[in-house]
């Protein structure tokens, strides 16, 4: 069968996106052999109608791939990844802008690092701005993802991941490497209250929950903590200047403002394209 009449009858017997069939046909011929892309008939690779099948039943297209975009770049996911999100792209932006403004060397903490998607990305971009980056995640999964990850991307810079929990942050900002030190610290915390219309249905299905859901009021709450511990954490490690950026989620703006008017912070809102508050950069 000519690949043409393949792509057509899969497209109409299983109504996806031409765009995600032609992702999944390219991911087996470059497994088989890259003498397949010349061939006409790729009919006889049933593993492409299966993952095609899967498509249909809401399975996410970058676990099928293992693979997820991300700022320009390709990160390896599997099912145990929180699959990287266009929407956290906001953040990345305004942390390189702010590089770019301050032109300085800063220490990044990414907080929920997980894939390890935003400090990659960072050091991908803007290297000459980061003299020493550490994620932390309390997932032992993300660990080995973020690894990989790590290898294909950024080879030769410092940067660690430790397997900690924010609530124990001191126990690795000494004040001997960070007094008077500028530091930057980015966080994708879990901050979804309930279960949301907003959120799509693969992310029900398929994705790890624990990485999305927390907090009784507002979902906000984790922040909160974070928040308040880095507070701390100024004050005691004699740290000069502690810059956040945190994603938070669409129906956070009311919460966050009085949580941070209330303690007495600056912070600039930052929208998305679709003029929706997603990103808060705050001066603790
Ligand atoms: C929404 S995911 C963000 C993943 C990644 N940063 C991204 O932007 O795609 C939230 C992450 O926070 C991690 N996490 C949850 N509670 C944490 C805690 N107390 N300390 C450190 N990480 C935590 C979860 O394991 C998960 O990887």
């Amino acid at each position: 069968m000519k690949k043409s009449i393949f792509i057509k009858n899969m497209i109409e017997k299983y109504h996806i996106p031409p765009s995600s069939l032609e992702k999944i046909i390219i991911k087996y011929l470059w497994w088989n052999s890259k003498n397949l892309f010349l061939q006409e008939d790729i009919s006889f690779i049933y593993e492409i109608e299966e993952d095609v099948k899967k498509l249909t039943h809401w399975y996410p297209l970058a676990y099928i791939l293992w693979q997820a975009e991300f700022y320009g770049l390709s990160f390896f996911v599997d099912e145990n990844t929180l699959i990287p999100r266009i929407d956290t792209e906001v953040l990345v932006r305004s942390v390189l802008d702010y590089c770019w403004e301050k032109k300085t060397k800063f220490f990044l903490f990414d907080i929920g690092t997980w894939t390890w998607c935003i400090p990659l990305s960072l050091n991908f971009y803007s290297p000459e701005f980061f003299k020493n980056t550490i994620g932390i995640d309390i997932s032992a999964n993300a660990l080995k993802i973020a690894k990989k990850n790590k290898e294909n991307l950024v080879k030769n810079k410092k940067i660690s991941f430790l397997l900690l929990d924010f609530h124990y942050l001191e126990s690795i900002i000494q004040e001997i490497d960070y007094k008077n030190k500028n530091l930057i610290f980015t966080a994708n915390l879990p901050y979804i209250k309930n279960w949301d219309e907003a959120l799509e249905k693969n992310v029900e299905v398929y994705e790890p929950q624990a990485a999305l859901f927390w907090g009784k009021d507002t979902g906000f709450e984790m922040y909160e903590d974070l928040i308040k511990k880095l507070i701390v954490i100024k004050k005691e490690k004699k740290i000069k200047n502690i810059d956040l950026f945190i994603e938070i989620w669409y129906n956070q703006a009311e919460c966050s403002k009085s949580f941070l008017e209330e303690k007495k912070l600056s912070y600039r809102q930052i929208f998305d394209t679709n003029k929706i508050l997603r990103t808060l950069f705050i001066k603790i």
